[in-house]
């Protein structure tokens, strides 16, 4: 290869290593959990300000979360077993309802904004009263399972 497509490979890797990072791969539960906290902070602003275009950045932002890595979805999978079910139908409750938020933002619903944002947020909670704890306990890195001993 000579250097002029070198450099070419290198812009093209570099222009492509975000686009990977979203994909959500190289991410985990608890990253994307920060993530929607973050978003749901937005959110809150959105409404106490009335700015509707911070209220539906920061709810698509929740409806197009990166996905959790397959490795962990594995181990979730096997803590869970059949509520393995009920865990994705709550995170489905604040997809839709993150939607039907900015649904609301763009059409410039108060109202509407305001009830899609506390039933989300019920969903957020209704997943970490059940699951949050159990959950957590398996994507734990090893090293911090074995001094929680
Ligand atoms: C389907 C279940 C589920 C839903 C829905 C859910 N969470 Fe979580 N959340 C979890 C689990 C499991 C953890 C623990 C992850 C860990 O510690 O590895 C967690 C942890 C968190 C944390 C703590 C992260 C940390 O640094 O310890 C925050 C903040 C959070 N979630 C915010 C939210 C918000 C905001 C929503 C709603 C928009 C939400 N979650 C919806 C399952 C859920």
């Amino acid at each position: 290869m000579n250097s002029k497509l070198l450099i070419r490979a290198a812009v093209l890797m570099l222009a492509l290593a975000p686009a990977a990072a979203m994909t959500g791969d190289a991410t985990s539960l608890k990253e994307i959990m920060q993530g929607l906290r973050n978003n749901l902070v937005e959110i809150s602003d959105g409404l106490l300000t009335d700015d509707f275009k911070l209220v539906a950045h920061g709810a698509t932002s929740i409806a197009e979360h990166p996905k959790i890595p397959a490795s962990q979805v594995q181990l979730v999978a096997a803590e869970l077993g059949q509520e393995m079910a009920a865990f994705k139908q709550l995170d489905n409750f604040v997809h839709d309802l993150s939607l039907e938020l900015r649904a609301a933002a763009q059409a410039l619903d108060r109202d509407a904004a305001i009830s899609s944002y506390q039933r989300m947020i019920e969903g957020c909670l209704d997943c970490h009263r059940t699951y949050k704890e159990r959950v957590a306990a398996v994507l734990r890195p090893e090293a911090e399972q074995q001094s929680a001993l």
